[in-house]
């Protein structure tokens, strides 16, 4: 049985990559791609089963609350999720019969450098992150390395603080700090989405680094909860239960 699709952003950069995917899938069938100033109800005339949003942080909200009410599940790479939106779409979907996956980064390759990072976590004195980006991205830090200095730094709970003796001269130049760890944010001509996490204890340092070549690496990811989004009942963030990796 094929799924009826229906693809939110559909004229952006990740919006285009993914109604090809969809398209190219035989087990899905594309029933709306919607783009700016589109009517949502398409979604129900269309009779669309799963809707994948890659939109902007500012529209994503409204689109979600339409998703819930209309008991369609959600497949979401917009950016821009914190704790107190997550809470907000997590009771739209427990009061609604459908599913939302959202995760901050759907290419495989990310996931595991994340789940790599958070196991080396406890290991070393110091960790720091990279991340680099198109100079088009609209947000920063990104959404991945929010995620994966969240998940570092509650493997780290209980550890003492890093090592840095630093004064600022300059205002960000350690970064910015999340969860107790710095990120430094790169926007480069001609980047697609790449991180390295830097870990450093004494007298030796591992790097764990993914790159994004292209759009294209976000689609395994994006099919696969596609396809699984109606298993896992309400909210689901990232893509680690879907992969089997939770902890
Ligand atoms: N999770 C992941 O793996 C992953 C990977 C890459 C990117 N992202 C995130 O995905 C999002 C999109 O990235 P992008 O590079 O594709 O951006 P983009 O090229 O700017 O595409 C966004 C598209 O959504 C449209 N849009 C805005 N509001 C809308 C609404 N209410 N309904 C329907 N369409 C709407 C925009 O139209 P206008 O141009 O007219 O505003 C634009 O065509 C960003 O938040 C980005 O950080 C996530």
């Amino acid at each position: 049985m094929t799924i009826r699709v229906g693809v939110l952003g559909a004229k952006g950069r990740m919006g285009t990559t993914v109604c090809e995917a969809v398209s190219a899938a035989t087990d899905c069938e594309l029933v709306a791609a919607l783009d700016m100033g589109d009517d949502l109800a398409q979604l129900i005339t269309n009779k669309a089963q799963v809707v994948v949003d890659f939109t902007t942080p500012d529209s994503v909200a409204k689109n979600l609350e339409f998703l819930a009410t209309n008991n369609i599940h959600a497949v979401v790479g917009t950016t821009g999720f914190d704790e107190k939106r997550l809470a907000v779409v997590s009771k739209q979907f427990a009061a609604s019969s459908a599913n939302v996956v959202i995760a901050p980064n759907f290419a495989l390759a990310a996931v595991l450098m994340m789940k790599f990072a958070e196991t080396a976590g406890p290991y070393f004195d110091s960790v720091e992150i990279v991340e680099m980006h198109h100079p088009r991205k609209v947000d920063a830090p990104s959404g991945t390395a929010i995620r994966t200095a969240e998940l570092i730094s509650k493997a780290r709970e209980g550890m003492p603080a890093m090592p840095d003796a630093t004064k600022d001269l300059v205002a960000g130049a350690r970064g910015a700090n999340v969860s107790g760890i710095p990120i430094h944010s790169i926007r480069l001509q001609g980047a697609v989405a790449h991180q390295e996490v830097v870990f450093g204890g004494p007298g030796e340092s591992l790097t764990i680094r993914h790159d994004s070549y292209d759009r294209e690496s976000f689609m395994p990811g994006v099919l696969l909860a596609i396809r699984r989004v109606s298993d896992f009942k309400g909210l689901t963030f990232g893509l680690e239960s879907l992969l089997g990796l939770d902890s």
